[in-house]
C-alpha cells in the first residue's frame, strides 16, 4: 500500500517551476495551485457562437485521445458554476482580433478574447500548459494538472509565415494538413504554398490541363540534387503529383479553421520549366522542355516565360483567375526571383518590345512584365507580392516585397513606401544546415538556431507599419521526405514563432533554449522529428599570420562542456576539455574529434573532421554569405 501511495504521489506531484510557453506570451502571472482536467470537466460557451463552438470542439478533439475524455460542450449556460473551461467572447476587451487572456485557477479556466481568433491562440497556450503526454495520440495514464496562471497575450506582427516548397518534392494533401496543424500550434497565421517551379507544377488549372498532366511529372531520381542523371527518352515520368481544385478548397478550409491563411505562389517569369514542358509556346526560343528532377541546368536551358508573347498574358490571366477563385488570401505571390534573361536578350520579339516601350535594360523588361502581371492580379481582386528581384528595373505600383536576399531589398522597398515581408535567407531559410555539415543531411549554407532566433524583422529607421512581418522558407531540393521536413522545420520554426509573435523585450536566447528542454519531450510524445544540432560543437577554422591552421570550438547553448581529441580516439569527459583558447593541431594529427557534455552527460553528436576537412572549411561559409549578398 505504501508503495502504491508513493507511486500515486509521484504521479500527482507536479512542480511548475517554470511556465514554458513557445512563443513567449506578453505577460505571465503565476498563481497558486492548479486546475485538474477530469472527465467531468465541462466546456462552457456563455454566449453561443458557432465559431467559438468550433474552437472548443477543436480543443476537445485534440485532448480526446490522450485523456480518453469526451468533454461536453454547453452553450448559453452560466459559467463558474462547476469545474469548467469557459470560452468567453468579451466585447469589452480591446478590439484586437488576436488578443486573448487565459486565466487558470483551481476552480475554473477562463479564456477571454474579443474575437474567436484570440481564443484559438489561447487554446494553443493552454495545450502547452498541460502535461507533455497531451501531445500523444494514444491513451495516457496521467493526472492532467494545469498550473494556475494568468496570461495576457497578443502578437507582435500580423504576418507570421512559413513557406513550403511542394514543387521540388511533392507532399500530398494529408501531409499538407499535418503541416498546417503544426504551424497553427505555434501561432503562425500564414502558409505560403510554393506551388510551381522548374521541378513541378502542383495545382490543377482547368483552362490549361497539361500544366498538371505534363508539368506535374518527372522521371524519378534520388541522390544529390544537381548531380542527378538527366532523363532518357523512354523513361516513364512517374514522380510527382498535384492538388486538384477540390483538394485545394479542402485544404483552404482546413487552414481557415486553424486561423491560417494560404498564400499561393506561382513562380514566374523564371522557374517556369514545368510550364514550358507543358506549353513550350510560352518560351522565347521554342523547342522541347523537361520538368527538372535535379540535374544541373543553368544558362543552357530556357526556363523563363517570354515577355513579348501576348499569349503568355492570356495564359496568366486564366491561371491567376483560377488561383484567385480558390484562395481567399488578399495576396497572390508571383515569384519574380532569379529570372535568367539571356533568352530574352536573344529574342528579336523581346528586342522589338523593348524598343517600342522604351525599355533600356533587361531589368526594365522584367519590370514591364511584372507590372503587367500586377494588373492581371489586381483585375482578379488581389494584391501582388513577389521576391525582392521585382525591385529591379522599377517596382510595380502596389507591389509588396518579400525580401530574401538579406534585408536590403525589404529596406529599399520600405523606403519607396511599399509593404514588406522579411524573409532573409541567412536567418530563416529552413533548408540550410542547422549544425556542422559533417553530421547533418547534405544541403548548402548555414542558418543555426541561434541565428534564426536573432532575426529582427524591423530594421532600424524603417517605419514599422511597412514591415508586415516575417517568414521562414522551406525549400525542398534536399528534403525528399516528410520526416526530413520535420527535421528541418524544428526547432527553427519554434525560434521563428517567438521572433514573430513575442514582444521584442521578451526575447531571451537562454530562456528559449531552457524552454526547448521541456518542449522537445512534447515533440517526442507527438512523434515529431526535430534537430538537436544546437547541442553540437561549432568548429571554426582560420589561418594564423604564419599560415598555420587554428581551430576554435564553441557552442550555441550555454552550459555545455566541449571535449576533443587529435589522436583518433572518441572523446568523452575524460578527454581534454576545451578551455576557450584556439587550438593548434599537433603536426602528426590526422583527425579532430569533438563532443559536448552537459552535467557530465553526453549531449551533442560527435563531430569527426580530418585535417583536410579543417583546412577546407577556412572561410567557407563566409564565402557563401558573400556570394548571396552581392
Ligand atoms: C529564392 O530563394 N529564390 C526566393
Amino acid at each position: 500500500m505504501k508503495k502504491l501511495i508513493i507511486i500515486f504521489s509521484l504521479l500527482t506531484q507536479t512542480t511548475f517551476a517554470q511556465i514554458n510557453i513557445i512563443p513567449e506570451p506578453q505577460s505571465i502571472q503565476k498563481l497558486t495551485g492548479e486546475f485538474t482536467l477530469t472527465q467531468n470537466t465541462k466546456i462552457n460557451i456563455p454566449n453561443s457562437n458557432p465559431e467559438v463552438r468550433n474552437i472548443a470542439q477543436y480543443f476537445a478533439e485534440i485532448i480526446a485521445a490522450p485523456t480518453g475524455y469526451k468533454l461536453s460542450i454547453s452553450e448559453n449556460v452560466k459559467f463558474h458554476t462547476n469545474k469548467s473551461i469557459n470560452f468567453i467572447l468579451d466585447e469589452k476587451m480591446l478590439a484586437s482580433p488576436d488578443k486573448y487572456t487565459l486565466e487558470i485557477t483551481p476552480k475554473y479556466i477562463d479564456i477571454k478574447a474579443h474575437s474567436p481568433k484570440g481564443m484559438f491562440y489561447a487554446v494553443q497556450t493552454l495545450l502547452q500548459l498541460l502535461p507533455k503526454q497531451i501531445e500523444n495520440n494514444s491513451l495516457q495514464k496521467v493526472v492532467w494538472k494545469i498550473p494556475a496562471v494568468t496570461i495576457t497575450d497578443a502578437p507582435r506582427y500580423g504576418w507570421r509565415g512559413v513557406m513550403l516548397d511542394v514543387s521540388r518534392h511533392y507532399f500530398g494533401k494529408e501531409y499538407v494538413k499535418k503541416f498546417i496543424d503544426q504551424i497553427a500550434r505555434l501561432k503562425f497565421n500564414t502558409f505560403h504554398w510554393h506551388l510551381a517551379d522548374d521541378q513541378g507544377w502542383r495545382i490543377e488549372i482547368k483552362s490549361y490541363p497539361k500544366l498538371t498532366s505534363v508539368g506535374a511529372w518527372r522521371v524519378p531520381r534520388t541522390g544529390k540534387w544537381w548531380d542527378r542523371e538527366p532523363p532518357k527518352e523512354d523513361e516513364e515520368r512517374s514522380y510527382g503529383g498535384f492538388y486538384t481544385q477540390d483538394d485545394i478548397r479542402e485544404i483552404v478550409k482546413y487552414a481557415q479553421d486553424r486561423y491560417i491563411t494560404i498564400l499561393p505562389e506561382i513562380d514566374i517569369p523564371g522557374h517556369s520549366l514545368a510550364i514550358l514542358a507543358a506549353y513550350p509556346e510560352f518560351s522565347c526560343g521554342g523547342g522541347k522542355f523537361e520538368v527538372n528532377g535535379g540535374w544541373k541546368f543553368y544558362k543552357d536551358v530556357e526556363n523563363t516565360l517570354c515577355p513579348s508573347n501576348e499569349q503568355v498574358y492570356v495564359f496568366l490571366d486564366k491561371v491567376f483567375g483560377e488561383v484567385a477563385q480558390l484562395f481567399p488570401n488578399p495576396y497572390i505571390h508571383m515569384g519574380g526571383d532569379e529570372a535568367y534573361k539571356g533568352f530574352w536578350e536573344k529574342s528579336p520579339e523581346c528586342q522589338a518590345l523593348m524598343k517600342r516601350e522604351g525599355l533600356k535594360t533587361l531589368e526594365e523588361l522584367q519590370s514591364y512584365f511584372v507590372k503587367r502581371v500586377e494588373k492581371i492580379i489586381q483585375s482578379k481582386g488581389k494584391r501582388m507580392i513577389g521576391w525582392d528581384e521585382i525591385l529591379e528595373g522599377g517596382l510595380a505600383p502596389d507591389a509588396t516585397v518579400m525580401s530574401w536576399r538579406g534585408m536590403k531589398g525589404g529596406i529599399a522597398a520600405a523606403k519607396q513606401n511599399h509593404q514588406v515581408v522579411m524573409s532573409p535567407w541567412e536567418y530563416v531559410y529552413l533548408d540550410l544546415y542547422q549544425g556542422d555539415p559533417n553530421v547533418e543531411p547534405q544541403t548548402y549554407g548555414m542558418a543555426r538556431l541561434k541565428k534564426t532566433y536573432s532575426f529582427e524583422p524591423t530594421p532600424k529607421g524603417i517605419d514599422d507599419k511597412l514591415i508586415l512581418g516575417g517568414q521562414g522558407n522551406l525549400w525542398t531540393e534536399s528534403v525528399p521526405t516528410t520526416r526530413h521536413l520535420e527535421y528541418m522545420l524544428y526547432p527553427r520554426t519554434l525560434a521563428l514563432s517567438e521572433v514573430l509573435w513575442s514582444p521584442k523585450e521578451k526575447k531571451n536566447w537562454n530562456n528559449f533554449t531552457q524552454k526547448l528542454e521541456s518542449y522537445f519531450p512534447r515533440m517526442d510524445e507527438a512523434k515529431l522529428n526535430y534537430a538537436r544540432s544546437m547541442y553540437d560543437a561549432i568548429v571554426r577554422t582560420e589561418k594564423d599570420d604564419k599560415g598555420k591552421l587554428k581551430v576554435e570550438l564553441s557552442t550555441e547553448v550555454e552550459d555545455l562542456d566541449i571535449y576533443y581529441t587529435f589522436d583518433g580516439t572518441n572523446p568523452d569527459d575524460f578527454s581534454t576539455k576545451y578551455q576557450g583558447k584556439m587550438l593548434s593541431p599537433p603536426n602528426s594529427a590526422t583527425t579532430l574529434k569533438v563532443i559536448t557534455y552537459q552535467n557530465n552527460k553526453p549531449k551533442g553528436k560527435q563531430i569527426t573532421l580530418t585535417m583536410k576537412d579543417l583546412q577546407d572549411r577556412i572561410g567557407r561559409y563566409k564565402m557563401i554569405a558573400d556570394m548571396l549578398d552581392e
